[in-house]
């Protein structure tokens, strides 16, 4: 069981979910001003000790001086190392480097990484966490939407290879999470639109009555008015507390995570994991269509793809496979995407399909033919 205590920051309006694992437990802490506090939080919370962090350009030139003076004022600084933004730093190419300067810098057991920034750099310094002298603590300051709401949470770690995303990692949970809702306001709109796609993800999987209050809230949540943007994150991060602890590694229920992104990595992979197509847009229109092909195998109520659909376009993200920009993909190369899709087992197909919104369940071997004849249908612009 998951609950939400009273915040034991020293922010008023901060919340805290735990997520519980036995002797791995840490708290998600969500709020604004965190930033300024984070020394405070990890002190507090953790003891003295030397942090290292780890973030990209971007979340260095608006938030990286908050943070070192939070943690001088704690005397836990040790330096800091800042990497170029984007996937590829997610990659054995900047791992080692990484590494080496962690080191060089004196890092030892006892002492902390801090992940600063958006789910690039969390699963690159959580990588490099679980891995130097055998794994050292790490703390989680997501600064984007989406690491807000899902990859600081749950201790998946990792990096891409050529062979596919996120094939070599490790499970290697935080030992603190800071999210500071003040940060994202300087995410670009494009990026929190992506991020909000995970947000949705929640209601659409599990709880139909959150997918409501995002549907009557979306606008406050955008305008970062603070008491929505802290119960979406919050909604979020409890749901995702609550499947972790009672799945951590994935061997049933934590896959519910994966709604929209069978069919969401496939069209990612198709446009070359660049920024034609971010992974929160994709999975938009994975969960859009997953919808939709749960309405056409007579699993779910007629309506809810549209409802699904219209949430989606108001916020501006894409819905269709026909929205994708530039070059259409086809069946064929859908498919294939799909088999390689690190969730397909002995060749069958596994989804995330839906009996209404707020009832995902796991549907194993989905005939290869019904999802033929439904892209099909859905790449022709078939309309919901
Ligand atoms: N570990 C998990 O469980 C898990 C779950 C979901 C996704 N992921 C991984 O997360 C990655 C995607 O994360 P992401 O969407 O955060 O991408 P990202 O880390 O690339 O961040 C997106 C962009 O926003 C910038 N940015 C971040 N915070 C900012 C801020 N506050 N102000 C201004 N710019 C800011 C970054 O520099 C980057 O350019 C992928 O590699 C994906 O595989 C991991
Ligand atoms: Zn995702």
């Amino acid at each position: 069981m998951t609950s939400v205590s009273e915040s034991r920051s020293p922010l008023a309006t901060a919340r805290t979910v735990p997520v519980q694992l036995g002797s791995r437990s840490y708290d998600v802490v969500i709020g604004p001003g965190l930033l300024a506090n984070a020394g405070k939080e990890i002190a507090g919370r953790l003891g003295a000790a030397r942090c290292v962090i780890v973030t990209d350009e971007n979340v260095a030139r608006f938030h990286l001086p908050e943070l070192e003076a939070a943690l001088k004022r704690e005397n836990l600084r040790a330096g800091s190392i800042v990497l170029k933004p984007g996937e590829p730093t997610k990659s054995f190419r900047e791992l080692e480097p990484l590494s080496e300067r962690l080191l060089e810098m004196g890092l030892e057991r006892g002492d902390l990484i801090v992940a600063f920034g958006g789910g690039v750099i969390g699963d690159l310094a959580g990588f490099a966490a679980a891995i130097l002298r055998r794994g050292v603590r790490f703390v989680q300051i997501p600064t984007s939407l989406l690491a807000q709401v899902d990859s600081s949470v749950g201790g998946k770690t990792g990096i891409d290879t050529p062979q596919g995303k996120n094939l070599i990692g490790a499970f290697h949970q935080p030992s603190l999470v800071l999210a500071d809702t003040q940060v994202l306001q300087t995410l670009p709109l494009r990026e929190m639109r992506a991020g909000y796609a995970e947000v949705a993800k929640y209601g659409l999987l599990g709880d139909a009555a959150f997918f409501a209050w995002l549907e009557q809230n979306w606008q406050p949540v955008f305008a970062f008015d603070e008491t929505a943007l802290t119960r979406a994150i919050e909604t979020s991060v409890k749901a995702k507390a609550g499947i972790v602890s009672r799945d951590e590694t994935e061997q049933g229920e934590r896959a519910l995570l994966n709604l929209g992104h069978t069919f969401g990595h496939a069209f990612e992979a198709w446009c070359g994991y660049s920024d034609r197509l971010l992974h929160g847009e994709a999975i938009a229109i994975g969960m859009a269509i997953a919808f939709s092909f749960s309405e056409k195998l007579g699993l779910c109520p007629a309506g809810s793809a549209k409802r699904v659909a219209e949430h989606f376009a108001a916020v501006g993200l894409p819905t269709r496979i026909a929205d994708i920009p530039g070059s259409k993909p086809d069946v064929d190369a859908l498919m294939r995407l799909m088999a390689q899709d690190k969730k397909v087992r002995r060749g069958k197909l596994t989804f995330i399909l839906v009996r209404a919104i707020g009832e995902a369940f796991i549907a194993p071997d989905v005939p290869e033919a019904d999802v033929r004849e439904f892209l099909a249908g859905e790449i022709a612009g078939a309309r919901r």
